[in-house]
């Protein structure tokens, strides 16, 4: 199986290792883990506040592993809170200094909704409602981001939790198209049209919750899943990435001990019928509401 994709402007290892782990010492082991296992990609973020975390594993795995800063790609996020121009570049630099880099692969804008900027990344008034700024554009905030590119601090841009209807304006205003779209998918989530406008304008279409989050009931207990890992000797989840990057997507998975990053890390292509009867999957359910105001969570069993 191919693991490189490329684009107008990027070679993306398809297989990405997600950084969002509450618990900083989990976050260290876990990425140190991945690194051993054979993951390339690394997806972090300011709002998984655990930047320096990763930095510092990355650096002790880096010299342990010997393996240099150009074999590995390291994404970031630009909160909602940092939506304003003027904060763009801060923002950057700031990341960058807690992941102790000297330039990114990506960096994304983490949802199209700007919230009151500040240092709060959950601004709220007295009701508890999500403050938002409606002075700004996606397209002012990209402009910023385009301007990262031109100074050489990182080599793309995209965007996370999109649309296509909310992409489709930005691509045509946008100077420096965006080089990935990351979006929660899974057979129960499978955003095909998003999907095929990717392939059409050499975007990476980056899938998060890959395994619908690990909630169960979910795709990783999807009887149609669980049926053919018995016939392969392959295990759910090994089903379940092998469909996203056999369907033409890279991916984010979070294994968060040595076997189970192996075992995410070992996928192999499905035979073409076990491939078409995860599409045929009818079942339809999103398991991150972050999509509908900015706000991450999941989504509650029954919603
Ligand atoms: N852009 C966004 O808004 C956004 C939102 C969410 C996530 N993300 C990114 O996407 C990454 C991936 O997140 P994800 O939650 O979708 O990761 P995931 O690896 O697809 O799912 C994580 C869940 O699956 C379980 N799991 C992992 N490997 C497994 C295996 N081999 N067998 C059975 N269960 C397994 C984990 O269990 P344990 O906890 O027991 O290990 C956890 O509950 C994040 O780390 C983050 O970088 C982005």
């Amino acid at each position: 199986m191919n693991m490189k994709s490329e684009t107008n402007t990027i070679q993306m290892p398809l297989l990405g290792f997600g950084t969002l782990i509450p618990d900083p010492a989990a976050t260290i082991t876990a990425t140190r883990n991945a690194l051993k296992a054979g993951f390339r990609h690394f997806d972090c973020a300011e709002r998984y506040r655990n930047e320096s975390e990763v930095g510092e594993a990355l650096r002790a795995g880096l010299i342990s592993e010997n393996i240099s800063r150009d074999e590995i790609f390291v994404t970031t996020k630009l909160w909602n809170s940092n939506h304003r121009p003027e904060r763009v570049k801060p923002a950057f630099e700031a990341s960058l200094g807690r992941l102790g880099l000297d330039y990114l692969d990506l960096y994304l804008i983490h949802t199209p909704f700007a919230f009151q900027a500040g240092e709060e990344q959950d601004p709220r008034d007295q009701n508890g409602n999500v403050i938002y700024d409606r002075q700004l554009t996606l397209l002012d905030t990209w402009r910023a981001m385009e301007q990262l590119v031109d100074q050489g601090k990182c080599r793309a841009i995209g965007l996370s939790d999109i649309s296509l209807e909310q992409l489709l304006p930005l691509y045509e205003a946008a100077r420096i198209k965006p080089a990935v779209v990351q979006v929660e998918s899974h057979p129960y989530l499978p955003e095909t049209r998003l999907l095929e406008f990717c392939k059409a304008h050499d975007i990476v279409f980056l899938a998060f919750a890959p395994l619908g989050h690990g909630i169960k009931p979910g795709p990783l207990g999807d009887p149609v899943i669980l049926k053919i890992a018995a016939e392969i000797g392959k295990t759910a989840a090994q089903v379940l990435l092998a469909w996203a990057i056999q369907r033409g997507t890279a991916l984010l998975t979070t294994p968060k001990t040595p076997e189970r990053a192996r075992e995410n890390f070992d996928i192999s292509a499905l035979p073409k019928e076990a491939f078409e009867e995860i599409n045929r999957i009818q079942t339809r359910q999103r398991f991150n509401e972050v999509v509908k105001t900015g706000v991450p969570g999941f989504i509650a069993k029954g919603n």
